[in-house]
């Protein structure tokens, strides 16, 4: 079966899968455009900013990197990243390995709420069984440790992991049902530390700093532990349409221009197309800041565009962009001493002062965002104590240490000057008669 035709559907509500368009592989195969049908042009929605309802075929950026390949706008995040396709590598070994062969195989559980089916008339993705439960994770962390090892799996093992192998990231994962909602489960995978663990434990310490983060729960098993993630992109059964934070930089960035991929970009995109109500758009991108500077002090220097999501809330209303709770959180034990993701005026330094530079972009003044930083430094002096008391080994603690309170990091932390930046500029006077105060 060549899959050179597909049909993109949208599942928020999955009893009723609703036909948003049609899929091409272009680009010398290097793309993936999407033409929204009559239906969905009519009622639905911008998938992303740059994905307007307009009756023309969306072509994805024609400069693309010698080996990168990109479905346009927020039709990238529905195919699997380098794990999901290592999966469909392995157990769907389809015939040709192009774009469409990873949209396709993705099958039915992907991230957000898009789906790919053969037919334009009815959903059908590919076959899948239901997901497995907890208490088949010891037999997942087998299978996909064979994948891993690129072993032969039997029948059941390609079963098993089929029905929910296809989400994104490198390291390896599965999704698992637990009490009848959708959780990531991610697999230690030889790493010299307890990966899982300081995962869980990162992941509850940021929640301390005042960020939302994705429930995590640490799954013992036998030969390594692994980490549970609620799935934040499904509720009660709906599917939330989500988009990375990449898709939504590039889709504000005017076609031609080199998008500015960082945390200063993505809390401008908050403040313009958040949700005005109550201030959630300007409580986000200070929530964004502090993840800034949380992922600096806690050495996550892994904190790239996949990395950060944003939930479309009302999608068919007005889609404004909530930001998703963190995930993937913990330290990267690189000692890189740059971000992934720019903080500020130099770029992705791993520093405060350059996390500081640009607080203007969060809606900050420099004496708010300099209370933000002193108030996660407080709490990320505390990691130490946190980390024992979720279950890490002093011997990862002692690991860990040698970044995250070694010269550079603890010098971030104990060389911050709130002060310095008190008596900056006072909060301007709002003089237009329009505007509440
Ligand atoms: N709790 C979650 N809910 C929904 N999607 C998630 C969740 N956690 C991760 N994802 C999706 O899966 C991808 C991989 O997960 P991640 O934790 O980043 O794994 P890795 O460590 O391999 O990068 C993410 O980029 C995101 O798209
Ligand atoms: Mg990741």
């Amino acid at each position: 079966m060549r899959l050179d035709d597909l049909h993109l559907w949208f599942l928020g509500d999955p009893a009723t899968p609703r036909l948003v368009g049609a899929l091409k592989l272009v680009s010398a195969g290097k793309g993936v455009s999407l033409h929204y049908g009559k239906a969905w042009l009519g009622s639905g929605f911008a998938l992303s900013e740059d994905l307007s309802l307009v009756d023309v075929e969306h072509m994805p950026p024609s400069r693309l990197g010698a080996d990168a390949q990109r479905a346009v706008g927020a039709v990238d995040d529905a195919r699997p990243d380098r794990w999901g396709e290592k999966v469909i590598r392995f157990v769907d070994k389809p015939k040709r390995l192009s774009l469409m062969e990873y949209l396709y195989y993705a099958g039915d559980d992907r991230f957000g709420a898009l789906g790919v089916s053969t037919s334009a008339s009815t959903y059908s993705p590919r076959a899948g069984s239901a997901l497995p439960r907890l208490e088949e994770a010891q037999l997942l962390s087998e299978v996909v440790a064979k994948i891993e090892a690129a072993e032969p799996l039997s029948a059941l093992e390609a079963k098993i992991i089929r029905a929910g192998g296809s989400l994104g990231g490198a390291k390896p994962k599965a999704l698992v049902d637990i009490g009848g909602e959708q959780w990531v489960i991610k697999f230690f995978n030889g790493e010299p530390v307890d990966t899982p663990v300081i995962e869980h434990a990162t992941m509850t310490l940021a929640r301390r700093a005042g960020i939302a983060v994705a429930e995590t729960r640490v799954v013992h098993l036998a030969g390594g532990n692994a980490i549970a993630v609620r799935r934040f992109d499904r509720e009660q059964g709906r599917r939330i349409h989500s988009i990375s934070a990449g898709t939504a930089i590039r889709a504000a960035t005017a076609s031609g221009d080199e998008p500015e991929m960082g945390y200063p970009e993505l809390a401008r995109i908050l403040r313009r197309v958040g949700i005005a109500q109550d201030n959630i758009n300007q409580r986000d991108a200070r929530e964004l800041f502090r993840r800034m500077v949380f992922n600096i002090l806690v050495d996550n220097t892994d904190d790239h565009e996949k990395n950060h999501s944003l939930l479309v809330v009302n999608p068919f209303e007005n889609g404004r962009l909530k930001l998703a709770p963190a995930y993937d959180v913990l330290p990267t034990n690189s000692g890189q001493g740059y971000q992934e993701f720019i903080c500020g005026a130099q770029g992705r330094d791993s520093t405060l002062e350059n996390a500081m530079s640009q607080c203007d972009a969060f809606g900050l003044l420099p004496a708010e965002a300099a209370a933000e930083v002193a108030a996660v430094i407080d709490v990320v002096h505390t990691w130490q104590a946190h980390f024992a008391q979720a279950g890490v080994t002093a011997r990862d603690i002692d690991s860990l240490a040698e970044r995250i309170d070694g010269e550079e990091l603890l010098a971030q932390r104990t060389d911050f000057d709130q002060a310095r930046f008190r008596s900056a500029t006072a909060r301007k006077k709002r003089t237009s008669p329009f505007r509440r105060s």
